[in-house]
Parts: C-alpha cells; structure tokens; sequence
C-alpha cells in the first residue's frame, strides 16, 4: 500500500527540533496572505493540519492522505485557500484577523512538527489631511518672513508613522528640531524666495503609504493679497472703469477681516488653512 506524502518547504535547519514559534506576517486589509508551510530537510508529510488560534481556537484546513479540506466552520469559511505545497492562503484579510496560527505536520514515520505564524493585519492608511497654520506679523504689513506650522492628520488609524519632505530637495532637508507631536506637526520658517516651495506629509504603516502635498507660501500670502490690489489700483491701471471694479474688489477684501469671517481668519493672528492636495 503506498503511503501519501507531501513535501513542505524546507527550513535550513540540520537537526530536527520539534517546533518553531514566531514567524511574523503581515497583511492588508482586503489582500491576501499566504502562510507558509516549513519544515525542516527530509521531512516528508503526511498529514497537515492549520488552526487559528487566537481570539478563539479554530480548524481552518486539513490535509490528510493527499486530500485538501478547508470547508471548517470558522470566521475564514469561504476566505481559506489550502496549496498543495501546504500553504495556507488568507483572502481577503479583515482587519480583525490578525492573531496566532500554527500548523502541525506529520511525517511518514509518525513525528509531528509545530510551526507557530504571528499574522498582523494593517489597514490601508488613507490621504493624510495637512492643515497649515500662519503667524501673521505686524498689522498691514506683508511679512518678509512667514511662520507655519503644518500639521498632518489621518482619521481613525493607529500604527502611523509621519515623515516631512521638502519637494525638490535631494537630501530630505528636514530637521528634526522642527518636528513636533512624533512628526505629526512640522514647522518651517519662509521667505519670499519660498514662494514654490512644497512639502509633503507622507503617512505609513508596514504595509501602504500615502501622502499629500502643500505649499505653504499660499497661505502666508493672505496680507501680501490686499497691498497687491492696492498698488494694481493706484498705479499699474489707468482704465477707469477697471479702477472701480478693482476698488470693490479691494474693499472687498478689506472687509473681510471685520466681516463675518473674522472669527475662524483673524482671530489671534493666526491664519488657519486646510489645503486641498495637490495632484
Ligand atoms: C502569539 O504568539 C507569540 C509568540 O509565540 C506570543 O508572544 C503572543 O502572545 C501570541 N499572541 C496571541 C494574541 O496569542
Ligand atoms: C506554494 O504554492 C502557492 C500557490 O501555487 C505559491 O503561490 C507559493 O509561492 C508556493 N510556495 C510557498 C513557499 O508557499
Ligand atoms: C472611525 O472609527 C469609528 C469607530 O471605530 C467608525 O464608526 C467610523 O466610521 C470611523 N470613521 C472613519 C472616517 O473611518
């Protein structure tokens, strides 16, 4: 009678210990993961057999005599795809599926061999939020330099981690002694010459990353826009009807201040603008 067997995926290990704990995966919400079924050199399978567990003890998949199973009534029904080289594929991943998994296998002459995976399931982290916040000097006065701070921000998602970069630069050109809240907020210090410059908040776990970019100067530019109009009026257009139209707009503007926007604009000296990410 001839006696089923499989092969695994051979670890390098000489001797044949009879566990190995703490591999670690990792995987996204909504892909997939394939846990790997290793074993040490020579070990020919008989049988196989996965489990989850954590949050609860379950069968996910069975190989026994050559035959694959994965049709157990656990929280992977449905989403278990068990490969003939005996690894066990997860599709799609729910963020609720991380935990512990072993696989014990068995070989043709009755030893058992334990391999513990630890899966980690991340989400995708989402566009960040960047929201710049400007220090206005003086009153009327077009600030040579501008003060702001940049504050990136993800709904809802732990396990983030925040970095800055400065576009165009080579080397990241950020420093440390400007970054605040574990990077969540970066200041910077502007000229005019800085007008173009952008930065990009970049946000990521170990599995995706996203990012969203700003120029900061925009927002800085706020008083410099009413002394523009100012001098279009006065000097640049001799146009008459023109002069007119910009005075309204210009009045406008200045009234804008002391309007109704005044609280969420003015308040403090402190300018608060979310940016729109640039494509
Ligand atoms: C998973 O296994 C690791 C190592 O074997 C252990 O330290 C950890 O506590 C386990 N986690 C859970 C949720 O059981
Ligand atoms: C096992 O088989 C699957 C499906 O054919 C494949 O994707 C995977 O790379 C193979 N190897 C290992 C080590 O799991
Ligand atoms: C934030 O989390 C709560 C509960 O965890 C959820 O109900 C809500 O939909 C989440 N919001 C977003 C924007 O993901």
């Amino acid at each position: 009678m001839a006696v089923w067997s499989l092969w695994c995926l051979h670890l390098w290990a000489a001797l044949l210990p009879i566990a190995d704990t703490g591999a670690q995966v990792q995987g996204k919400v909504g892909g997939s993961v394939l846990l790997v079924a290793e074993c040490p050199h020579g070990f020919q399978v008989r049988e196989a057999i996965w489990r989850s567990l954590w949050p609860s003890e379950e069968l996910l998949a069975t190989s026994f005599r050559g035959s694959l199973e994965t049709l157990y009534h656990s929280r992977f029904l449905g989403r278990t795809q068990l490969h003939s080289n005996l690894s066990l594929e997860l599709w799609p991943l729910e963020s609720g599926d991380s935990g512990n998994f072993s696989v014990l296998l068995v070989d043709t002459g009755g030893r058992a061999w334990t391999r513990i995976l630890q899966l980690k399931v991340y989400d995708a982290v989402p566009r960040p939020m960047v929201q710049v916040f400007i220090a206005l000097l003086g009153d009327g006065q077009p600030p040579k330099t501008c003060q702001a701070l940049l504050s990136c921000r993800v709904p809802n998602i732990s396990d983030i981690t925040y970095s800055w970069r400065q576009e165009g630069t080579i080397d990241f050109g950020i420093e440390p002694h400007g970054l605040f809240m574990d990077g969540q907020v970066l200041r910077v210090s502007l000229e005019p010459g800085d007008k173009d410059v952008a930065y990009s908040c970049i946000v990521s776990n170990p599995v995706s990353w996203d990012s969203t970019t700003v120029i900061p100067w925009k927002s800085c530019h706020h008083e410099a826009v009413k002394t523009y109009y100012k001098d279009v009026l006065l000097v640049v257009v001799p146009v008459s009807l023109f002069l007119i139209l910009a005075g309204l707009f210009s009045a406008w503007h200045w009234g804008a201040c002391s309007g109704k926007r005044k609280k969420d604009v003015c308040a403090d000296g402190v300018v608060l603008e979310t940016e729109s990410p640039l494509v």
